[in-house]
């Protein structure tokens, strides 16, 4: 693959690398098909327990889809460009391994989308947030007009969809839209740093906590609950609750083996 970079690291995290530093990692239908074939390779890969996406280069996360594809689309073509750009990120988002986005810097657009895609965001000083679509004439495609109200409330969400305007980086965490705020040298050891504390619970209790979380705010309040019920009584039937459980009554660091 060329537009993406894919590491694998022995603790289980696969670093994905959106690779075309040039363009500010524009995501160009090649780029958005190789990314799909790549989240589907990972979640074929058990070995993978956890996955970050960054950018090439030390300027862009992505700065939103190619433009010059963009200018060619027309109204037939419009709306499977969309759904194919909205099928790689719910792709990612519902992979049952956490993802976190370490954004390294412009996340425009499309960029904006693939962030708000991954379950937690981790933000370079240097990172500036926006969905800018409404200066080229087109609406946010690949789920910018439905992930950020969920992230940032409607309001917010209306506001920048409508004015396009810039989010830097300590806005970005005061509103919600990301988690925490590093200097560039610091994000990706922070990243990794998180992920690694992540991966050392119980599996059952990550994967859980992901789907009640992820499915739950979609449901009403009752459906969502129910849901948390199912999937606490599941929890209680792994080998990984009874050593939890049990190392703290024996006081000492439960060792997880999934199971
Ligand atoms: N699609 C295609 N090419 C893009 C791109 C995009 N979304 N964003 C940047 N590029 C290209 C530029 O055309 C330029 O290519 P060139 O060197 O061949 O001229 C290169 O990446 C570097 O970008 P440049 O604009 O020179 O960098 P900058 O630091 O001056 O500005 C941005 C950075 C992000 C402010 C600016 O590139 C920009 O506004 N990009 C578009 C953002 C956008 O509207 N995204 C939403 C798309 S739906």
């Amino acid at each position: 693959m060329s537009t993406i970079l894919l590491d694998r690291s022995e603790g289980g995290i696969a670093t994905v690398t959106l690779n075309r530093p040039d363009v500010l990692n524009a995501l160009s239908v090649e780029l958005l098909t190789e990314l799909g074939e790549t989240i589907s390779a990972i979640a074929a890969d058990r070995s993978v327990r956890g996955v970050i996406v960054t950018g090439a280069g030390p300027k862009a996360f992505a700065a939103g889809a190619d433009i010059a594809e963009l200018n060619k689309l027309n109204g037939h073509t419009g709306r499977a460009y969309s759904e194919h750009g909205q099928r790689v990120f719910s792709q990612i988002e519902n992979l049952d391994c956490p993802v976190i986005a370490a954004v390294n810097g412009f996340a425009l657009g499309g960029g904006c989308e693939l962030a708000m895609a991954c379950h937690i965001r981790l933000a370079s000083e240097r990172a500036k947030f926006g969905q800018p679509e409404v200066n080229l004439g087109i609406i946010p495609g690949f789920g910018g007009t439905q992930r950020l109200a969920r992230l940032v409330g409607v309001a917010r969400a209306i506001e920048y969809n409508l004015t396009g305007a810039t989010i830097d980086a300590p806005t970005a965490e005061r509103i919600g839209l990301v988690n925490h705020v590093y200097s560039p040298e610091e994000l990706m050891p922070k990243a990794v740093e998180m992920m690694t504390a992540m991966l050392a619970k119980g599996p059952h209790a990550v994967r859980f906590t992901l789907e009640a979380t992820r499915r739950g705010v979609d449901m009403t309040i009752d459906d969502g609950l129910t849901l948390e019920a199912r999937l606490f009584g599941e929890c209680c039937g792994t080998a990984d609750f009874t050593e939890g459980t049990g190392a703290f009554l024996e006081k000492r660091p439960a060792a997880f083996t999934g199971r």
